[in-house]
């Protein structure tokens, strides 16, 4: 059985990665801080025939993420691949910006990354398994509104951190890449307590030139190719924003 770690895999897009990973016959082992998402989450995925497991922590805490990746070798076995998409953001003014909100974001999106990615990478080597890892950054690594200050620089930094690792973790045949999404809806990919129907005016769809809002599934099945069908590509940041990112605006 192939395995596929995934941070973050409780709700919204790591959910919908959880759940295609599982659909093509993956074990699956996720990280979330929701225990609710978490159980929800697995249920499905055990109703729909698959293999998972699950710990309940938070990514930035090194211990939680030591004794998940521990448990889930127990369990699965060395991963194959592991996704690293648990995200946070405090948005806000940046003149109010507390150090705190800032430490915080950096310490989830960026320190969380890196410890899931040695963690991983450390295992894979021991167990001379080549792999795949794929962090969630974000088209806010390359473009901005006003007060994202702490998220997007989390997000720059993991498309640094994606090619430093992937030029370290070559000889070992461990491929690290990035997808940056861009607006992706996961109001209905939340815990059923949370879940609503999205509802998306013609403005939002038509500011994508592909002329719609993204879906979780659109990050999922880029994802499974980077995994398993992208053997020569390793230390990219893969733009998913259905277009949004390179279309030049003019004021009217
Ligand atoms: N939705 C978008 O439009 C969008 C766009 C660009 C990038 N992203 C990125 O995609 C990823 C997923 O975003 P989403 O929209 O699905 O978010 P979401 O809030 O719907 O889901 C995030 C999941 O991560 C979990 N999580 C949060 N902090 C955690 C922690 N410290 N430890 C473990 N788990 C934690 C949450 O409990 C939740 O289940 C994030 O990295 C986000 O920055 C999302």
């Amino acid at each position: 059985m192939k395995v596929a770690v995934i941070t973050g895999g409780g709700q919204g897009i790591g959910r919908a990665i959880a759940y295609h990973f599982a659909a093509h016959d993956y074990g699956v082992s996720l990280l979330d801080s929701d225990a609710e998402a978490l159980a929800e989450c697995a249920e499905h995925i055990e109703k729909a025939g698959g293999r998972s497991m699950y710990r309940v922590g938070d990514v930035a805490r090194r211990a939680d993420v030591e004794d998940w990746l521990a448990q889930t070798e127990a369990n699965f076995g060395a991963a194959d691949v592991l996704v690293n998409n648990a995200g946070i953001l405090r948005n806000g003014p940046f003149l109010d910006l507390s150090e705190e909100d800032f430490d915080r974001v950096l310490a989830v999106n960026l320190r969380g990354t890196f410890l899931s990615a040695q963690g991983v990478a450390r295992r894979m080597v021991a167990a001379k398994k080549p792999g795949a890892i794929i962090n969630i950054a974000s088209t806010r690594a390359l473009m901005s509104e006003p007060g994202t200050e702490a998220y997007s620089a989390s997000k720059g930094a993991l498309v640094a951190l994606t090619h430093a690792m992937a030029v370290s973790l070559g000889a070992h045949r461990i491929r690290v890449n990035a997808i940056s999404p861009g607006w992706i809806e996961v109001s209905d990919w939340q815990k059923a307590r949370l879940a609503r129907t999205p509802v998306h005016s013609e403005a939002d769809k038509t500011q994508h030139p592909v002329g719609r809002v993204g879906r979780p599934s659109d990050i999922a099945e880029a994802c499974l190719f980077l995994a398993e069908g992208a053997g020569f590509i390793t230390g990219q940041n893969l733009v998913i924003d259905g277009g949004m990112t390179i279309r030049m605006i003019y004021a009217e």
